[in-house]
């Protein structure tokens, strides 16, 4: 069973982690323009980081939910799986699900990379929020911040291999998608249509996972949409679930695997 799922800030809802576009979604109460642009981190890189690091913390306290849960299940059960997740928190992941059968294509927001070179620091496994003050210790390797040369120049880190700005290893709007992500997407076509496509908690917005999820049920596989509300894909879907994907996707893929 070749297996394709994609997913979206619905599927971390239920882990307390807001959507984008929902009803107290980032973008509703906030202007993605100032935040998650490059022109946005040039002109106020502090706003920015801000507001990742806000991000970051609230990840540090959410759980993965059945619904990751049950995408780490049904990655164990299909011969063959490939998860493609625009979510940059790392809950697939801390379901178990392992790095080489997904693709988050919107980066890891617990990557911190240099904003000039190919310098970057991988992942929540690697250095720490830097305490808020502003002393932090040089380290080779480690982000350091600079002395702070204005008032509200806090806490921003730099590269330790050529002194520019260090961002979130995030994509922002405008921004090209991974080159490297892009290809391992498009291998999994290349191998074959899927048997089962899923596609969970995402307004669908941007015309690639439109794309991704119609080229992968071409062949007549299954296509699950799970979502309480109507998406640009569900006129495509073999079947809607109309219910969160922390009460669906438990049953749906237990249905699948014991199939
Ligand atoms: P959105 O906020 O656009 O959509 C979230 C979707 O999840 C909506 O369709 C909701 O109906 C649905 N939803 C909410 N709760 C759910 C639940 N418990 N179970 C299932 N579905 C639920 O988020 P995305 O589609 O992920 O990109 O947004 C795509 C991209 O736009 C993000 O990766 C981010 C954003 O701007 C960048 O910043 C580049």
């Amino acid at each position: 069973m070749r297996v394709l799922v994609i997913t979206g800030a619905g599927v971390s809802a239920e882990s307390g982690i807001p959507t984008f576009r929902g009803k107290d979604g980032y973008w509703r109460n906030l202007d993605p323009a100032k935040l998650a642009t490059p022109e946005a981190f040039a002109r106020d890189p502090e706003l920015v980081w801000e507001w990742y690091r806000e991000r970051r913390q609230r990840i540090r306290t959410a759980q993965p939910n059945a619904a990751h849960a049950a995408i780490a299940k049904l990655a164990r059960h299909a011969d063959e799986f490939l998860l493609v997740t625009q979510n940059v928190d790392d809950l697939h992941a801390g379901a178990g699900l392992p790095k080489e059968k997904m693709v988050q294509i919107h980066g890891d927001i617990f990557v911190t990379r240099c904003s000039r070179c190919s310098f970057s620091d991988a992942g929540r496994g690697g250095s720490p929020e830097p305490p808020t003050d502003r002393a932090v210790p040089v380290q080779r390797g480690r982000l350091r911040s600079i002395a702070a040369t204005s008032e509200n120049d806090v806490d921003l880190p730099r590269c330790p291999e050529c002194d520019a700005l260090m961002r979130p290893g995030v994509v922002w709007f405008g921004e090209q998608l991974p080159w490297t992500e892009l290809q391992r997407v498009e291998n999994h076509f290349d191998r074959g249509p899927c048997d089962v496509v899923i596609v969970a908690g995402t307004t669908a917005t941007f015309g690639y996972i439109i794309d991704w999820a119609l080229r992968a049920s071409r062949d007549g596989g299954e296509f699950i949409e799970v979502n309480p509300e109507e998406t640009q894909l569900s006129q495509f879907a073999t079947r809607l679930v109309r219910e969160p994907a922390g009460t669906a996707l438990p049953c749906i893929i237990d249905t699948i695997v014991n199939s």
